[in-house]
């Protein structure tokens, strides 16, 4: 159990570094949840996730891009075969275990990794034309740094384009299946209601643009669109996606069969319904 979980469970509000150091804690226990969980998922068009992300991303072409919260590098399995000949990645993320993974998956000279939190990046300013993120900045607080580090880091004309979960409210069929999960957490712990694990401002066009055009050096916003990805009706397909989540995978074992049973009389419930559509994001910024 981690910090955050004993204080959620003591009654007291974690603090950001409680969260941070909880995240880093879950991929130790379950590394490589997240390409287990997205990238078997595809979109009507058949596209993952990630191959969302690369399409807008991979567009235009760079000569340094930087992965924000890479993980075990997954990304890099759509990037590299684009990587040009001089060009170069380079992977950062806090957590250690992901980051051991991606290095030891990934050989290449072009490439390197760095264990580092976004809001305080060991990179020059000025050195980057690209910055992807996949599945990370719905997690962060201190969005007002990230965008300075950004703002810092990037070339004129340089990119950020990440992807990340939007708002359950936007799906209602996955809105259904994570109330049944989440009446059950806010059960076990009543202080994750009053929870702040992110920035809100992501899910809103304003919000966004306070936080990335409001720091000065970005300059306008290229893309903001909702999209879902489809996971099959069933209890394994849906729990492969919920049993890692951060709020899910610490709870004791009787809880979790819990919710998974739960989920699954939900899911069947839903039937003849083929798919829970899973809401998510895409946003790109030029500076
Ligand atoms: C859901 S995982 C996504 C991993 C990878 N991008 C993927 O999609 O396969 C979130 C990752 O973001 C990292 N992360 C979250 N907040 C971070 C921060 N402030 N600085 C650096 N890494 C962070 C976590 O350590 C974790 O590896």
């Amino acid at each position: 159990m981690s910090r955050f979980f004993d204080k959620l469970r003591a009654n007291a509000i974690p603090t950001a570094s409680d969260w941070e150091a909880h995240l880093i804690g879950a991929h130790k226990i379950a590394p490589q949840m997240t390409p287990m969980a997205f990238a078997n998922y595809r979109n009507h068009e058949a596209l993952n996730s990630y191959q969302i992300l690369a399409r807008v991303a991979l567009l235009n072409t760079f000569n340094d891009c930087l992965d924000l919260g890479c993980g075990d590098g997954h990304f890099l399995n759509y990037l590299l075969p684009k990587l040009q000949q001089g060009s170069h990645y380079v992977g950062v993320d806090m957590g250690p275990t992901e980051l051991a993974i991606a290095q030891k998956t990934f050989n290449d000279t072009r490439l390197r990794f760095i264990l580092a939190r976004a809001q305080e990046l060991p990179l020059e300013n000025n050195s980057i034309d690209l910055v992807v993120s996949h599945m990370v900045i719905m997690l962060m607080d201190d969005l007002d740094s990230l965008a300075q580090e950004l703002g810092r880091i990037l070339r004129k004309n340089g990119r950020f384009v990440a992807v990340y979960g939007a708002p359950a409210i936007e799906s209602p069929k996955w809105q259904f299946i994570r109330k049944i999960a989440f009446d059950i957490i806010e059960r076990e712990l009543p202080l994750v209601r009053s929870l702040h694990t992110g920035d809100s401002r992501i899910y809103s066009r304003e919000g966004l643009e306070e936080v990335f055009l409001g720091q000065g050096r970005f300059t306008k916003v290229e893309a903001n669109e909702g999209f879902t990805i489809r996971v099959p009706n069933t209890i394994e397909d849906i729990w492969s996606m919920l049993k890692d989540m951060y709020l899910i995978g610490a709870l004791p074992v009787k809880v979790k069969l819990e919710i998974q049973k739960a989920v699954e009389a939900g899911l069947q419930s839903i039937l003849p319904e083929p798919f829970v559509e899973y809401p998510m994001r895409l946003v790109s910024f030029v500076t």
